[in-house]
């Protein structure tokens, strides 16, 4: 009998079809990031297991239960990345990044894997964007860099229309710094006093690592985490009162609140932690997450280095914006041109192609038939608007003597004629932008 393989749940195929809404993410991505001079970073997926249990942290979720890890056959303790910053925190150090640069703005795009249980927006094997600013500092103006990372997030996330985005934050600052020792001893005690309504996982996370209990989904226990009393245990700095002002006064109008039960679920994060979610994902689902991680670099043998940076993921993003107007396939098929070739001169054809090129390298989706082959205008045409195309640029007889090209724009049927390639370049850039916009 025939073996049929299939992919790992949570792991999957991105099909034709799909693929060209990622590549559209990838560009956007790249155009985005580019124009904020930041610059990318690639890492191997397979790094050392000690990188991520240090930085991620031994009783987190991801490190204690999520993580796909093995040994090789050299012995090495081996992990399939499921999150970047240490990656790129382990890169940076490595070839000494800061030796040569003051600081660093770096983005990435990327598998990441998590042994999670599987459904809709969570999977083993799923992507993220992400950025890091790394030692991006200020004097006098310690929470600069936590706003120009989150305005960024919300920026990015504005470029490519995401609505109804709502970003929470809190500050972790207190609770990692001189008087982070009693401040945890005072939420062990509020804790103990509540242990009867605590799930088991965070009972065993009361004595080793009690801010964790924070990542509890049991109701009875988050209705205890909800209750905790902070304003008697770590009440907000003027520093961060402060932060919340400036950044209620950024243009954009960054929609927020301050949620003192998000501790997010990565041991790194010293400082400002936020996430943003849509409410086209549905409630508990984050699209994107971060926060300062000042102390990350120090834990892997570096120097001090104040760091802040945010990940999204890709697959909830791509949800989000499959509800977006216009859509992805609408913003695709502006950029989608058909090439109609019906000159009789087989030898023309190498002309055609060079051109199609030439409109593929300025970012137009470019459909050629494969040759000439005999197909009528009318047919050619009927073929272009099934594949969603916006314009059919014809090369007929005519228009090879005339060497140019006749462009149509196939909902309202207008004719228009470009005398040389660059004209047809120029017509189309405007008309597909029109396009857009209409
Ligand atoms: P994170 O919150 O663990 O943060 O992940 C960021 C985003 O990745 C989440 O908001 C979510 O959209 C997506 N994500 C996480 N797990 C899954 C999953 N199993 N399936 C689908 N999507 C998922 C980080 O990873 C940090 N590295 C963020 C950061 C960067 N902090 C500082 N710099």
């Amino acid at each position: 009998m025939a073996t049929h393989y299939a992919a790992f749940p949570g792991m999957e195929d991105i099909l034709p079809g799909d693929s060209e809404k990622w590549q559209w993410l990838e560009e956007k991505t790249r155009s985005f990031f580019a124009s904020r001079a930041f610059r990318e970073i690639r890492t191997p997926i397979l790094e050392p297991t000690e990188l991520f249990t240090r930085s991620i942290g031994e009783t987190t979720d991801i490190v204690h239960k999520e993580m796909y890890t093995f040994k090789d056959r050299g012995e090495r303790s081996m992990t399939m990345r499921p999150e970047m910053t240490a990656s790129v925190a382990r890169a940076v150090i490595q070839h000494g990044l800061l030796k040569t640069n003051k600081d660093l703005s770096l983005y990435y795009t990327g598998p990441m894997f998590r042994a999670e249980r599987p459904q809709a927006g969570r999977k083993r094997q799923f992507h993220q964007i992400g950025a890091e600013l790394i030692n991006v500092t200020r004097e006098g103006e310690p929470y600069r860099a936590d706003w120009v990372i989150i305005k960024a997030l919300a920026d990015f996330l504005d470029y490519l229309k995401v609505k109804n985005v709502k970003f929470r934050l809190n500050d972790l600052t207190l609770i990692n710094g001189d008087q982070g020792d009693s401040i945890r001893a005072k939420l062990r005690d509020y804790f103990e006093g509540h242990k009867a309504k605590l799930d088991p996982d965070s009972v065993f996370r009361l004595d080793k690592n009690v801010l964790r209990i924070f990542d509890s989904k049991i109701p009875e226990t988050r209705a205890v985490i909800k209750d905790v009393p902070w304003d008697t245990i770590a009440p907000f700095s003027a520093a961060f009162s402060d932060f919340v002002s400036r950044l209620k006064a950024l243009p954009g109008n960054i929609t927020f609140e301050v949620d003192r039960t998000l501790v997010r679920g990565l041991d790194y994060y010293t400082g400002v932690v936020f996430e943003a979610a849509s409410s086209s994902l549905g409630a508990q689902d984050a699209l994107a997450g971060g926060g300062r991680y000042d102390r990350l670099y120090e834990e892997l043998g570096s120097n001090t280095t104040p760091c802040t940076g945010f990940s999204i993921g890709m697959e909830r993003l791509l949800m989000v914006l499959g509800k977006n107007e216009p859509s992805i396939e609408q913003q695709l098929g502006a950029k989608k041109i058909y090439f109609v070739p019906l000159m009789t001169q087989v030898m023309e054809f190498d002309a055609v192609r060079d051109t199609a090129l030439r409109l593929q390298e300025w970012g137009f989706n470019t459909l050629l038939p494969a040759e000439t082959g005999n197909l009528s205008m009318g047919e050619h045409l009927k073929r272009a608007s099934k594949l969603g195309a916006s314009f059919a640029v014809i090369r007929g007889d005519d228009e090879v003597k005339k060497g140019g090209w006749t462009l149509k724009n196939l909902t309202t049927r207008d004719q228009f004629f470009a005398g040389s390639e660059n004209e047809l370049l120029s017509m189309l850039m405007l008309k597909t932008e029109e396009l857009k916009l209409s």
